[in-house]
């Protein structure tokens, strides 16, 4: 998190002070710096100018529209997975034809909304939902442009919960069904298939698993080249990782920008990529109160208002998030500590820490690199209201979407 600095042992975000904003509101709370996105964005288009692709964001990281509405000012299209997020990106004034659309499990009214929207692309993970588009299509009257996500069996250096491209993956079709439903396609007249779609995966920091994605691909290319079928768009999803703890590796972008330009020079074919975490990632935090400091005879847990309702990645993927105080004091714990929440599990934990510094009940705290897959996987549980969100623009601090009302969740 690049715009979160330390000043006088206290913490600011984009210059502003976290514990000033945390004293006049509800805690807890999202809060995202703009500047952080935009230089995440700023990052992926120039490590991948050579090849000049259709950045699409994945929509799952953060829902937020006027994150969506940045993104989109700022050239990039959306990559949406249901008819709710395709509502979300068109309200947000996201080109259709800077849309695509994954999943495995498109409904029928998902797919007419798309065909009507005429967005980009929709892809297509069985034969069974090519069948269904086809049929939708024809009912239509229109001749759709699909694209095909093919599964490269191909597995990703990453957490087994977010790796998607290998053959025990519900994702995509392989490589051998692939050319069968091109072999076929007169089976299917109001189709067209104009785009190959591959996501082997999230959080991935080597470039090395991208390299064998592509020489597949161009493999592919070939096969295709000689049944005389033409592909316009290569997507090649998503999955770039972040750092989430010090030193920590980073997804080396402009050696991963070279690997694209090769390929794109080789293969002269329009490319699309499906970004969330990278984007949005490192650009929020929640912002939290320590409720109470409970002593046991092992440690002092640390029992803060966000729980696993809010911030459900440690839960989930046993993913860290660090958490720092908002201000620090200089004394330290003379026991190991944990940071839990109050929901009712032991899974409600965020890490254990040693030697941290001294933090009374009533202290802010905030859970650092939450700005993707944090509030999009937060929930009601234990009917809890979803939070706060606010986002610092040009160092304004305005709330981007309320905190949910207790009676309106009854
Ligand atoms: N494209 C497709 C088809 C995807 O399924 C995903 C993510 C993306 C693109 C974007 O991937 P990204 O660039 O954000 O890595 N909840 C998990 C991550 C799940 C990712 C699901 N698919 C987490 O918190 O780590």
């Amino acid at each position: 998190m690049d715009y979160l600095k330390v000043k006088n042992n206290k913490l600011f975000l984009n210059g502003l002070d976290l514990k000033k904003i945390a004293k006049k509101r509800q805690t807890p709370f999202y809060i995202y710096s703009a500047d952080q996105i935009i230089e995440n964005v700023k990052l992926a288009q120039s490590s991948l100018i050579k090849s000049n692709p259709l950045i699409c964001y994945a929509v799952k990281a953060n829902s937020n529209i006027e994150i969506i509405k940045k993104l989109k000012k700022n050239n990039i299209g959306a990559d949406v997975v249901s008819i709710g997020e395709l509502k979300l990106a068109l309200k947000a004034g996201v080109n259709p034809k800077k849309i695509v659309f994954s999943g495995v499990g498109k409904t029928d009214e998902e797919i007419k909304f798309a065909i009507q929207k005429g967005i980009l692309s929709i892809n297509a993970e069985s034969k069974n939902e090519i069948s269904v588009i086809n049929k939708i299509a024809r009912r239509l009257n229109k001749i759709v442009q699909i694209g095909i996500r093919i599964n490269p069996d191909i597995k990703a250096k990453t957490n087994k919960k977010i790796a998607t491209g290998t053959k025990i993956n519900k994702f995509g079709v392989s490589v051998d069904d692939f050319l069968n439903v091109i072999n076929s396609k007169n089976d299917f007249n109001n189709i067209k298939i104009h785009l190959l779609s591959v996501h082997i995966g999230s959080q991935i920091k080597d470039v090395s698993s991208y390299k064998k994605v592509l020489t597949l691909i161009s493999n592919l290319l070939i096969k295709l080249k000689k049944i005389n079928h033409k592909i316009n768009f290569i997507d090649l999803g998503g999955g770039m990782g972040i750092p989430y703890f010090r030193n920590d590796k980073k997804f080396n972008f402009k050696k991963f920008g070279n690997e694209i330009a090769n390929f794109y020079k080789k293969e002269k074919i329009k490319i699309i990529f499906e970004i969330g975490r990278f984007l949005t990632g490192n650009s929020g935090l929640i912002v939290s109160k320590v409720i109470y400091v409970k002593k046991t005879k092992d440690r002092y847990f640390i029992i803060i208002d966000a729980g696993m309702n809010d911030m459900a990645r440690s839960a989930i993927y046993e993913a860290f998030h660090e958490i720092l105080p908002i201000e620090k004091n200089k004394k330290k714990f003379n026991k190991k500590i944990e940071f839990v929440g109050p929901i009712c599990e032991s899974s409600d934990t965020f890490g254990i820490y040693k030697n941290y510094s001294i933090i009374k009940e009533g202290d802010f705290v905030c859970i650092t690199n939450c700005g993707a897959y944090g509030r999009t996987l937060s929930s009601n549980y234990n009917m809890r209201p979803l939070i706060e969100e606010m986002i610092i623009d040009k160092k304004q601090l305005k709330t981007v979407r309320k905190r949910q009302k207790i009676e309106n969740i009854i």
